[in-house]
């Protein structure tokens, strides 16, 4: 039996980007697309042009240069949301404009104050208007497992009559159970007379940890399109995680009888990534691409899998990229050598980045006899995701031991100007941040912090995350070292660096 594809629709840049913190500038977001489109999703959900200029641009950019999938911007049922889509989709090969509206009781009387009547008129209208200027409309009614059914189908009825050749069935508030979620994808199936025109879509939302199990009852009951994002990024719980959805299909062929066409040996590169420019941490457990989701720790399983892997294994860890800590090069590698790796790692830079690397490189490898291909992840992603500098931290000593109090000294260089601050604090950590806070005179609330050791050994690097809370916005700073509390200060500077470069930047926009 020919298997049917699926369409994987990534909306990591859309709503992923909706998580506390998550927001991405649009060198990081052009960076996300490449990624994607090298793990072959069909889809990417690229941003929602009418919400802001970023997003205008970051969909354009991702439109002219992002090739392969489909590139698509959100927009309201609104005449004004859906033109501005349009002109930041212009240049993409495949354009699509997914406009929704709301159809449950509950959001159209308490948040839009209208009937179901206008609702309904707006969405058919707006399809059309869509329509107008691309083949390629998805319509999604908002909040539709709380929908009343039979007006839920007559708005897709009406819409796909309009032009849609997507039907989007959102779970927007994360409430539906599975078995619930796969018969209302069926009875929309065997209800809504001309169903066969367009693609049947589901887009989950985690609240009660359901998300995966809803999206994939659903293409087990007739959907082929699943609306999912990377690590599970999104709003509030966040959405279906893409990894478990390509997985769960490829690994249960047997039980699905679909195929996903993801390049899945790209998964954890692009979990890295993400996790990476977001600063929102995987948590260990999490199916994947969690650092312990092929770790087998007791005896009886080690025994196991040393005896045939599939006896604890049902995927290899190999199918979704991992690799196994790979030494790479030492203190004595050259420049050429170091390029050519970086190569074979699937990097091509310029000779003045590739410079730059090769120097840290070299710090790095003065420090830690061993440099692995995760350290030299590290170092790239340090150097990449970088922002212009307001900030940059020259010096730093801290002491502190038994009987001794942590004291730091700083030194910070502000627009060519060096200020040296010390103090204490509670904790060698807390020393460094309460004298950089000091230098700085921010205010901004540290939210929290998280250390990882990239690979094994006390010589490893840590990859310290912090998120930093302002008036009106969260932003993340990643740093790495070899030494942790310079890693946690770099983090510190790069999410002030952040902070600073967020605010500059709106006050441009507002002049
Ligand atoms: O959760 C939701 O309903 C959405 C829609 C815009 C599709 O994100
Ligand atoms: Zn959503």
């Amino acid at each position: 039996m020919k298997k049917e594809n699926i369409i994987i629709f990534d909306t990591t840049l859309r709503d992923g980007e909706q998580s506390p913190g998550a927001s991405m500038n649009i060198e990081e977001k052009l960076k996300i697309a490449h990624q994607l489109a090298r793990l072959k999703v069909d889809v990417i959900e690229a941003g929602f042009a009418f919400s802001s200029q970023g997003d205008f641009e970051a969909i354009r950019c991702v439109g002219m240069e992002v090739k392969g999938p489909v590139i698509c911007s959100l927009a309201r049922c609104k005449a004004q949301d859906i033109d501005v889509a349009w002109n930041a989709l212009k240049d993409a090969e495949k354009p699509r404009i997914h406009t929704f509206i709301s159809t449950s009781d509950i959001h159209l009387k308490h948040q839009f104050s209208m009937t179901k009547e206008q609702a309904l008129e707006r969405a058919v209208k707006m399809v059309q208007r869509a329509k107008g200027y691309v083949k390629d409309v998805e319509f999604s009614p908002m909040d539709a497992t709380r929908s009343d059914f039979k007006y839920l189908c007559k708005v897709i009825e009406e819409t796909i009559e309009a032009g849609a050749t997507t039907v989007n069935i959102p779970d927007t508030v994360g409430y539906s159970m599975p078995h619930e979620f796969g018969a209302l994808i069926r009875r929309i199936k065997e209800t809504v007379p001309n169903i066969k025109k367009a693609v049947i879509s589901v887009h989950c939302h985690n609240d009660l940890g359901l998300a995966t199990a809803n999206s994939l009852a659903a293409l087990k009951n007739g959907a082929t399109q699943v609306e999912c994002t990377i690590n599970g990024l999104g709003e509030r719980a966040g959405n279906a995680a893409l990894e478990e959805i390509v997985m769960a299909v490829k690994t249960r062929k047997d039980f699905f009888h679909l195929n996903a066409t993801a390049n899945t040996k790209e998964i954890m590169k692009t979990s890295n990534m993400v996790s990476r420019i977001t600063g929102l941490v995987v948590q260990s457990n999490k199916a994947i691409v969690g650092a312990n989701a092929f770790a087998h720790e007791s005896g009886i399983h080690q025994d196991g899998v040393l005896k045939m892997k599939q006896t604890y294994e049902i995927m290899s860890p190999s199918s979704i990229g991992l690799k196994r800590s790979k030494l790479v090069l030492g203190k004595h590698s050259g420049r050429h050598a170091f390029r050519k790796h970086l190569n074979d790692m699937g990097y091509e830079f310029s000779d003045d980045k590739i410079n730059n690397l090769f120097e840290r490189f070299k710090n790095l490898a003065d420090q830690k006899k061993e440099v692995f291909e995760e350290d030299l992840e590290a170092i790239i992603a340090d150097d990449t995701y970088r922002i212009p500098e307001h900030y940059i931290l020259k010096e730093l000593f801290v002491s502190s031991g038994i009987g001794s109090k942590p004291n730091a000294k700083v030194t910070i260089c502000i627009e060519g100007e060096d200020f040296k601050a010390q103090g204490g604090g509670d904790g060698k950590v807390d020393a460094a941040f309460r004298v950089i806070k000091k230098i700085t005179k921010t205010k901004y609330k540290l939210v929290s912090y998280s250390v990882k050791s990239i690979t094994g050994g006390t010589d490893a690097q840590g990859e310290v995350s912090v998120r930093l809370k302002g008036k009106d916005q969260i932003v993340h700073g990643t740093g790495a070292d070899t030494d942790i509390i310079l890693a946690s200060a770099k983090a510190f500077i790069n999410a002030l660096n952040r902070m600073h470069y967020k605010i500059s930047k709106k006050k441009q926009r507002s002049l």
